[in-house]
């Protein structure tokens, strides 16, 4: 009785501040109105510019599939990323890749100082599966001076690493001493909803995590993470080569004719200098 009375109690507590009103930081939720074509002029959602293949326009890779909308899409839209052959950003010619940068996010900007907390939502798209022989990177940081990755959501068959199931979403660490900080199965049809609480004072990184329209939970500790580096947020689909030597951003197979993309809902960010983390609409 006493711990039913304690739960109910703390979640009494904390209904009063996990539903979403924390400051937001940036919201990368589409609203009906941008529709594709919006993507490739300045925008108040996403950057205009970078990163997609060399001649690309946002409008030919971005898509806005008919599914409902994820978690934290209250009025908004899902959209996905897709990549081609003409995927190849600045002579990368060993990656496919395309990823949505938020607008404001210019990588010395407040969104990687404090303490925040990253929300996205992803899906499978059954018409543009990935390729799982490769390794895939979906939603990252990139410290402000490009050496490295100080959280990175992959899927696929990560390279040097024996993947037990590559059809499995694995968040790491910064990729200097990768750490596995939260796995999950890549299940077909749903949204996977993820909340990364990343305290740039302490560096360290917490992970909420939950699928379909449930509430976020929980799933680890603040795990020490060196998120240090300020940087951008990417959220899209970098394929790497398979069998790449040395440069891997230019080395590697990639097969030709390919046509993968990914959904994304619910992108923003919150303060949670406070405490605050939503973990419902
Ligand atoms: C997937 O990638 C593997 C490894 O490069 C390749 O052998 C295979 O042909 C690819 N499958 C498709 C459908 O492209």
């Amino acid at each position: 009785m006493l711990s039913s009375h304690l739960s109910l109690a703390v979640s009494l507590f904390f209904s009063s501040v996990v539903a979403q009103s924390c400051k937001l930081q940036f919201d990368g939720r589409v609203p009906v109105t941008l529709g594709a074509a919006g993507f490739n002029a300045p925008n108040q959602i996403f950057g205009s510019n970078n990163v997609l293949g060399q001649g690309l326009k946002f409008s030919q890779l971005v898509k806005l599939p008919a599914v409902a909308g994820s978690l934290f899409d209250v009025n908004t839209v899902p959209a996905e990323v897709t990549i081609s052959d003409k995927s190849i950003f600045n002579g990368q010619t060993g990656f496919r890749r395309a990823e949505l940068i938020p607008v404001s996010n210019s990588g010395t900007d407040p969104s990687t100082q404090g303490v925040k907390t990253l929300h996205f939502s992803v899906m499978k798209d059954g018409q543009r599966p990935l390729n799982l022989s490769h390794e895939y990177q979906l939603v990252f940081l990139e410290s402000n001076d490009f050496s490295t990755n100080q959280v990175v959501l992959k899927t696929g068959t990560i390279l040097g690493q024996a993947t037990a199931d590559p059809d499995t979403l694995q968040l790491f660490s910064n990729v200097n001493a990768p750490q596995l900080l939260f796995s999950a199965k890549f299940t077909p049809g749903v949204f996977h909803n993820f909340a990364l609480t990343l305290d740039f004072n302490k560096l360290t990184t917490q992970v909420f995590f939950s699928t379909g329209t449930a509430a976020l939970e929980s799933v680890t500790a603040a795990i020490k993470n060196d998120v240090s580096g300020q940087g951008q947020f990417h959220f899209g689909v970098l394929k790497k080569g398979i069998n790449g030597v040395g440069d891997i951003t230019k080395n590697g197979v990639q097969e030709a004719d390919i046509d993968e993309g990914i959904i994304f809902g619910g992108i923003f960010e919150e303060d949670s200098s406070t405490g605050c983390v939503s973990l419902s609409p």
